[in-house]
């Protein structure tokens, strides 16, 4: 089974409007789901709470407003939105600066000669880079799926949707949240900024502006901010009072800590002396699954780490990343049959993570994790 081909290695009490009554409730879930927690575990959302990761990925291409719609129709608690620059400094939604897996740009001859080489965080790229286009220019492109020889179906979607601004998404969720009567919460990730801030395109000051002017800058905002590079949360905290996630990789370095000659690792991060560090600046982790539950040479779910104990222990929470449907991604465990794209048992799968106690868990299919949130919250109400 493979992965997917993605690019990088990798509780403070807020009391925000309660988006209770969503999630599997309206998917027909038990009535255990979305519970109501304490508040300082759920920054006032039902924990677990489910992320539509990427919006809802697992059905839409990632990163448009179709695939945020839909995440949010589904239930989902949370929408994430992954961020880097223009060359005039307006910030789009991409999981990363490199467009050409995500968009139709290599079948537009008038931007055939921005194709490049360019090292990214150490790895060398070759394609087009937004940092390269300026908004207008970007605007003409329409996104795609990125894996359709895992998820055809999205295909069907290919060149319906721009790439959106975060100052665009800002607005509809401002707009779904009145028409829903509770507020949209975002999950925004800052990607490469140390290598934007060395382009002249810092990512935190443009990011906390657009907080700013539309009044989510708070502590009791309706946003978590991400990064996988501690220094960008650092930066965000002297700019915005939002609650910000440190992002943990399975292992590996961060690149700023890289950069700045900083020899821990994500190993040294998930230590209580490491996590002790986080919480000085962050209210949560963000750790690959695999740092909860490690998986054996076989692929199979092996002995829970201790990270979600000692990260509660610190006063983090923890919203680990993805869980997916198809076997390709899914624990050996939990596959049915052989084909890769094909659904295993990723209810039982999801499930299984949320017993570890995680605070919310990052999805491409958020329909799925919030049944399994039920099921979960179902059995241990029934003891
Ligand atoms: O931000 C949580 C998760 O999305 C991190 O992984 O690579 O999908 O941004 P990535
Ligand atoms: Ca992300």
């Amino acid at each position: 089974m493979t992965r997917e081909r993605d690019r990088h290695p990798g509780r403070r009490a807020l009391l925000g409007a309660a988006a209770l009554g969503t999630g599997a409730a309206a998917l027909g879930g038990t009535g255990a789901a979305a519970a109501a927690e304490p508040a300082g575990r759920g920054h006032g959302l039902p924990v677990p709470a489910v992320i539509g990761h990427r919006g809802a990925s697992g059905y839409r291409p990632e990163h448009t407003l179709g695939s945020y719609q839909l995440a949010l129709d589904l239930g989902a608690d949370v929408v994430e939105q992954d961020l880097v620059p223009t060359r005039d400094g307006h910030l789009v939604c991409r999981h990363e600066n490199d467009i050409t897996a995500t968009t139709d740009v290599a079948a537009h001859p008038e931007f055939a000669a921005r194709k490049t080489t360019k090292t990214v965080d150490g790895t060398a790229l070759t394609g087009w880079f937004t940092e390269d286009f300026t908004l207008a220019e970007l605007k003409t492109l329409r996104a795609k799926e990125r894996i359709p020889g895992t998820r055809q179906r999205n295909t069907l979607y290919d060149g319906r949707w721009e790439v959106p601004t975060f100052e665009e998404v800002l607005v509809w969720a401002e707009r779904q949240g009145r028409r829903r009567g509770r507020p949209v919460w975002l999950h925004v990730e800052t990607k490469h900024p140390t290598y934007f801030r060395g382009l002249g395109l810092g990512l935190e000051e443009r990011l906390a502006g657009l907080l700013r002017a539309h009044g989510r800058h708070r502590a009791g905002s309706p946003v978590f901010l991400q990064s996988f590079e501690p220094s960008s949360i650092q930066r965000l905290g002297g700019l915005v009072g939002c609650p910000k996630v440190v992002l943990l990789p399975a292992a590996g370095r961060p690149w700023d800590f890289t950069v700045a000659g900083d020899p821990r690792t994500v190993a040294d991060l998930v230590t209580p002396r490491g996590l002790a560090w986080i919480a000085g600046f962050a209210q949560g982790v963000g750790p690959d699954l695999s740092l909860v539950i490690p998986r054996d040479a076989a692929g199979r779910l092996g002995t829970p780490t201790t990270l979600v104990r000692d990260a509660h222990a610190a006063g983090l929470v923890l919203h680990p990343y993805t869980a997916r449907n198809e076997n390709t991604f899914l624990p050996a465990d939990f596959r049915r049959g052989t084909d890769p794209a094909a659904y295993g048992d990723a209810l039982g799968a999801f499930r299984t993570y949320f017993e570890q106690g995680v605070d919310g868990i990052f999805s491409d299919n958020p329909d799925t994790a919030l049944l399994a949130r039920a099921d979960f919250l179902g059995a241990r109400a029934a003891g």
